[in-house]
């Protein structure tokens, strides 16, 4: 059973600055739920609040909940790197570790994670997680090469790879497919649709065509001025937000009038 998230009433500061206000919304799972809205209105700051990445920046706090199955990941005692053991994390610019091989990338969030692993078993694992990131056929002649000798769209992969070799429940990714050409951006998008079987997916998406392609259900976040902290205006399913959004903010943001 795939964990669900229910975020409470959460703000979000940075110091003293309310980036994100009064956020409730649940992400149901094995499905894909597109954050939308324009640039500065926290959807990067909000997604990191769903595995306890927000808070590795000084002063960087939140008030609130987020439940993961009805546990609260912010209640004393929850330790952030179990939280984020459960909430895998892929960024904006593919980030594989320069010096490590194809197949060292892909083991090390394991090897952070865990104590040991077998040859045998790491040797699967290094497989099935390229398999499970379409990247096996690409790379299974060059394990050993360095995760930076690939594409773009190749390093994008490796770093999905990297992600559900921890074996998460859920897959944050923010805006995974900016720095991509557009064959490499379909390659991610048909990925995401295999991977919803399985895992929970949350994008962050400056694309609302990528938005209506992948996604099940959309939240529109917008932001009311400079200095203002960013809200979510609605969420509901994608095909819904995109031909009848209840808000007039959301009807222009999805027509191009602003953002
Ligand atoms: N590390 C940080 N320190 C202080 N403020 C930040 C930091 N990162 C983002 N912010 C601010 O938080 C707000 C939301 O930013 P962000 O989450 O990046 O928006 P989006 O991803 O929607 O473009 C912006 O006002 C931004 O300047
Ligand atoms: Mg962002």
């Amino acid at each position: 059973m795939t964990k669900r998230i229910d975020v409470n009433n959460l703000n979000v500061y940075y110091s003293n600055f309310l980036a994100v206000e009064d956020v409730s919304l649940a992400i149901e799972p094995k499905s894909v739920t597109a954050f939308i809205g324009p640039s500065g209105c926290g959807k990067s700051t909000f997604l990191r609040t769903l595995n306890r990445m927000h808070e590795v920046i000084p002063g960087a706090r939140v008030e609130g909940e987020v439940l993961m199955d009805g546990v609260n990941l912010y209640e004393a005692g929850v330790d952030p790197v179990a939280v984020r053991r459960h909430v895998g994390m892929v960024f904006q610019r593919p980030n594989p570790f320069p010096t490590m091989s194809i197949a060292e990338n892909v083991l090390a969030g394991v090897k952070l994670n865990n104590k040991r692993i077998s040859r045998a078993d790491a040797d699967d694992l290094v497989e099935s997680s390229l398999r499970g990131a379409n990247l096996w056929e690409e790379v299974k002649d060059r394990l050993d090469k360095p995760g930076s000798s690939l594409s773009g769209g190749q390093q994008q992969r490796l770093c999905i790879a990297r992600a559900i070799a921890i074996k998460p429940d859920i897959l944050l990714m923010d805006e995974p497919c900016s720095a991509l050409d557009p064959i490499s951006t379909l390659a991610i998008e048909d990925l995401m649709q295999e991977l919803k079987d399985e895992y929970t997916i949350v994008i962050v998406t400056h694309n609302m065509q990528q938005a209506a392609r992948v996604s099940d259900r959309t939240a529109f976040f917008n932001i009311a001025g400079t200095g203002k902290p960013g809200k979510l205006i609605e969420m509901n399913d994608t095909a819904t937000m995109f031909s009848t959004p209840s808000e007039k903010a959301t009807e222009d943001y999805i027509s191009g009038r602003f953002g």
